[in-house]
């Protein structure tokens, strides 16, 4: 099976970099400070080049979104470019390449749509998304975010706190985890027909986890609505944690009493655990976890424990992370 025998999210050495940016000479020599003054290169050289082609605004299109404040997380870091974070994605239901979803995602229908909550609560229902959203003002969240496979951005993720959406709900003192479930639409998301993963996508988190004031529900980005590529209408963002616990295309949320199913645990149980904290310390049974690649830079950079969210750390005191990895 694609888990055991491969690499369940391949990389090939061009995606780890945009391509764009890899390939670039100009940008290249222009980080090592050798534009054209540096070279010496003569101005009317340059003046004989016709001018690049206009490009569309990146993003033109998307909505945009009012935020009522933002927070910078990530310690003041550059933010990664749209282009990049809408071009490199991981969303198995639209295709397995780092470019399919930005391809493939357009066919999702975003509107209506409609988010079930059940399970350990006094106030389950179904509620059209932007009735679910509508108390809340939405906030700008600038996070580190990383992926297991060592790549990571930064990004401004706009949303609201999860805790502040979960209590709406009322969960009762039974509801121990809370689980999410992505859309499952083969006539959306053809790829699916394909197998892959056992749809539909899933993630859990433990209540206490759900309710840390940096677990956030994104529904939108760079101060638009989320490109369908990256979870559109609604998504969890867990800044701490491995990407693939960040659930796109959110239809349901349960609060269970025992810990759920989620599908990169259940597939490969032995190398993706239900925690899935970023910790520099545990690495994947097959390959390192110690660094990562900011993607746009050309050097590794060291993994931070919790991604560099230390406050999380209270989440898990007394335990074994090696085991609970
Ligand atoms: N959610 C769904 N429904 N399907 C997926 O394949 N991939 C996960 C996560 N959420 C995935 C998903 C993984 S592996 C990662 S790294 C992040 O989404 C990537 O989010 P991004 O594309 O916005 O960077």
């Amino acid at each position: 099976m694609l888990i055991k025998s491969s690499h369940p999210f391949p990389i090939k050495p061009s995606e780890i970099t945009p391509e764009s940016t890899y390939l670039d000479r100009r940008k290249f020599l222009e980080r090592l400070g050798l534009t054209a003054i540096g070279l010496g290169v003569a101005a009317c050289g340059d003046a004989a080049e016709p001018p690049p082609p206009a490009k569309p605004e990146a993003g033109a299109g998307l909505a945009p979104l009012k935020v009522t404040k933002s927070s910078s997380l990530a310690g003041g870091e550059t933010q990664t470019p749209f282009e990049t974070v809408t071009h490199y994605n991981n969303y198995y239901e639209f295709g397995t390449d780092k470019s399919d979803p930005a391809d493939n995602a357009g066919s999702l229908k975003t509107r209506p749509w409609s988010v079930a909550v059940e399970g350990e609560c006094e106030a389950p229902g179904v509620l059209a998304l932007d009735d679910l959203l509508k108390p809340f003002a939405l906030e700008e969240r600038i996070y580190r975010h990383r992926c297991v496979e060592a790549w990571s951005i930064v990004v401004p993720w706009v949303g609201i706190p999860l805790a502040d959406v979960l209590k709406r709900f009322k969960p009762t003192s039974k509801a121990k985890f809370v689980s999410f479930v992505t859309l499952y639409d083969p006539a959306q998301m053809p790829l699916t027909r394909r197998g892959v993963l056992d749809w539909p996508y899933k993630e859990g988190l433990r209540i206490d986890e759900a309710m840390h004031p940096l677990a956030f529900l994104s529904v939108g980005m760079y101060g638009k609505v989320l490109p369908n590529q990256n979870g559109a209408p609604l998504r969890l963002t867990m800044p701490w944690k491995y990407g693939f616990k960040s659930i796109k295309a959110i239809v349901k949320i349960r609060f269970d009493e025992q810990q759920p199913a989620a599908t990169w645990n259940h597939m490969a149980a032995d190398e993706y655990g239900f925690y899935s904290n970023v910790n520099p310390e545990v690495d994947h049974p097959r390959w390192s976890q110690k660094s990562e690649r900011r993607l746009g830079e050309l050097f590794k950079r060291p993994t931070l424990m919790f991604n560099g969210y230390p406050e999380v750390a209270s989440l898990y005191a007394g335990m074994d992370l090696r085991k609970n990895f």
